[in-house]
């Protein structure tokens, strides 16, 4: 096969960031993405329906004209949210979500929540009116090691939170490992999990080939290949509740490049053409339209979007850099090659 047409995909998981790198990030998610979820983790967050409406106009005015690209917002939980703020951005309908960062567990996470039990009054209210939680999956527990953190996630918080919350709607975020393939996979209709490019291209090993190397490190971390593999059958199988989301998380150059490197991947610029080729790997192309464009306009209750893009079998090399307000942003794959290409 060297085309392939499918219905425009969406993007359930992505970070764009503020001020002016919105001029290099938004045009890149908008040339495939009808539609995208845009994460509130600001510095200050995004926790209020008054700075989400803020934050969707300064999104919106970067777009480019000929795009349909729609901007779907969410707010940040606090152990301070207040209840109320729920109605209010329903009552909105451009927040489609609120997001939950466990305090400390990734970029511009200190204002997240410390302990859940605090946040009762608003799960109850995300419940009742249909809002979704948008999980961060890892405990942040120093003690327990980097890579089981999801599937700790899963057992010591999820499982209780479902049990007390049984039909709040939850999507567990850029899921990594088989338990939480498994377990998504078991989950009742309302439970449904989203699935990142660089996790189903790449295992650990990619962090330490040859170097140590940033440009492949994010959180929740690469895992085992077997963890992989266990991803690429989830959404073989066509399974409804797995749908994309790439948490496209740009970063400096000088960020990423440095002692202490920032946790996030880059694949905005290629996101589709990285899923395809994924998909392709995995047998799995006629699959690609159910996951990318269907499943989670259907899970958030949103229509399914109507026109059509093209991919084609085309070699095409990734940039080395993307201008990054004055610094650099270095993609997900730079100077390499790609197969598919965006029509
Ligand atoms: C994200 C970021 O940089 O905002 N980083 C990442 O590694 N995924 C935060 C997040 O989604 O965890
Ligand atoms: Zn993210």
């Amino acid at each position: 096969m060297d085309k392939l047409t499918i219905t425009q995909p969406d993007d359930w998981h992505l970070h764009v960031r503020d001020a002016e790198v919105l001029k290099t990030v938004v045009p890149h998610s908008a040339r495939c993405f009808g539609r995208a979820i845009i994460m509130p983790n600001l510095k200050p967050p995004v926790t209020t329906t008054t700075q989400a409406l803020a934050y969707r106009q300064r999104i919106q005015a970067v777009t480019p004209e000929n795009r349909n690209f729609q901007a779907l917002m969410t707010l940040y939980l606090t152990d301070n949210t207040d209840p109320q703020e729920i109605q209010k951005a329903k009552d909105s309908t451009a927040i489609h979500a609120v997001k939950y960062y466990p305090a400390g567990a990734t970029t511009n996470s200190d204002s997240g929540v410390t302990d859940l039990s605090k946040t009762y009054a608003v799960l109850e209210a995300m419940q009742t009116l249909g809002m979704p939680l948008l999980l961060h999956g890892e405990v942040t527990d120093s003690q327990v090691d980097v890579f089981d953190r999801e599937a700790v996630f899963i057992d010591k918080i999820l499982i209780p939170l479902i049990k007390r919350f049984p039909s709040l709607k939850i999507v567990l975020e850029h899921i990594t490992t088989r338990q939480a393939a498994e377990f998504i996979g078991a989950a009742p209709e309302h439970i449904a999990a989203t699935i990142t490019p660089q996790h189903l291209l790449y295992n650990r090993n990619e962090i330490f080939k040859g170097g140590i190397r940033p440009h492949y490190f994010c959180l929740p971390v690469l895992k085992r290949e077997q963890h992989r593999q266990a991803l690429l059958d989830a959404v073989s199988s066509g399974n409804r509740k797995f749908f994309l989301g790439t948490d496209s998380a740009p970063h400096s150059q000088a960020n990423k490049e440095n002692a202490c490197g920032c946790a996030g991947i880059y694949s905005a610029h290629a996101a589709i053409e990285f899923y395809a080729e994924a998909f392709e790997q995995a047998g799995a192309l006629d699959k690609l339209e159910g996951f990318a464009s269907f499943y989670g306009a259907d899970f958030y209750g949103l229509p399914r979007n109507t026109s059509k893009i093209t991919l084609l079998k085309q070699a095409w090399t990734i940039p080395d850099y993307y201008h990054f307000n004055d610094e650099k942003l270095i993609p997900l794959n730079a100077n390499q090659t790609m197969r598919w290409q965006l029509g």
